[in-house]
């Protein structure tokens, strides 16, 4: 690795609207899975993978979001003074986590210019884009292996997964040609939610990146796209077909567990898979799922 450290940036300014009435004070990105916000799993997927710089692009609701990364020390005195270690390690843990900052998108444009909101800090370093609202299951690392392609290869690197056709209008979908790596794809294509007969392949983009900055003088030009949002995907698409000066773009391929808890039942989902894994929840809920999925 010859370049500066990475950074993270986590867009987390999008309305959320599947969400509402539930999104109408919070972002989608705080609401809990289990018993923590979905975020705080995207911060820590960003730590896991060895990045210390944090930056969260935040809409209008965005105290909730930089409260549950910031001390609070009343609370912290409180759990202190009853001996709650265990709930004073937890309240600590998210203020401790990562070096977290916070820029403001005034108007949620698109993905795109949320992400350029991010210039001002990131720099001229490269940096990892994770959606704040898609979980990467932690025993199936994807970032780790993303980064390492970046430098490996000296280009942008995305994440893609293959949906069913039915669902591919929903995606930013990939045309790709195989490489020397059987889960690593070239790019040579990108479409921002194409109909179904219209999609070149079955492989959409999810919510990880690796971008070069060269990516920002894209989207100072990339003009609204689909839904009339300054897509990410479209400045995707410059360095795909060789604009940036960059190394084009690569794709890993992940066939882990994700779970997208923008979308509703994907969220439920996510809760009843996650706690029904973890040991101090699954014990007791295994049993009532076998015994609930009987009764219906
Ligand atoms: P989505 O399209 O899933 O978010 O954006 P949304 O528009 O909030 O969702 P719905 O459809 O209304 O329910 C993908 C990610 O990009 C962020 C979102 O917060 C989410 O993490 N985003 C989107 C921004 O930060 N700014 C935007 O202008 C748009």
């Amino acid at each position: 690795m010859s370049h500066k450290p990475f950074k993270a940036v986590i867009p987390a300014a999008g309305l959320g609207t599947r969400f509402l009435p539930a999104t109408k004070a919070m972002p989608k990105e705080m609401l809990p899975v289990v018993d923590k916000p979905a975020i705080q799993y995207v911060v820590e997927e960003a730590v896991q993978s060895g990045i210390e710089d944090v930056l969260i692009i935040v809409g209008r609701n965005k105290n909730n979001i930089a409260n549950h990364f910031d001390s609070v020390p009343e609370l912290e005195e409180k759990l202190r003074a009853k001996g709650d270690h265990d709930k004073l390690a937890k309240v600590e843990y998210s203020s401790d986590l990562a070096d977290v900052h916070m820029v403001r998108q005034g108007e949620p444009k698109g993905l795109g210019h949320a992400v350029l909101r991010a210039r001002g800090h990131v720099g001229d370093h490269p940096f990892a884009v994770l959606l704040g609202d898609d979980l990467i299951d932690e025993r199936d690392p994807l970032l780790t292996k993303m980064l390492e392609e970046y430098d490996q290869r000296g280009a942008t690197v995305i994440a893609l997964m293959e949906v069913d056709p039915e669902h591919i209008h929903m995606y930013g979908v990939a045309a790709v040609e195989p490489t020397d790596e059987d889960d690593v794809v070239k790019v040579t294509q990108l479409v921002e939610k194409p109909k179904k007969e219209d999609a070149p392949s079955n492989l959409a983009i999810i919510g990880r990146y690796v971008l070069g900055p060269d990516v920002f003088d894209i989207l100072e030009h990339t003009e609204p796209g689909k839904g009339g949002e300054i897509q990410l995907t479209d400045a995707l698409q410059e360095l795909a077909s060789g604009g940036g000066g960059g190394g084009g773009v690569y794709g890993v391929v992940f066939r882990g567990r994700r779970y997208d808890t923008g979308d509703r039942l994907d969220y439920i989902k996510a809760i009843v898979q996650l706690a029904s894994d973890r040991d101090d929840l699954g014990p007791q809920l295994r049993p009532w799922l076998k015994d609930f999925a009987a009764t219906i």
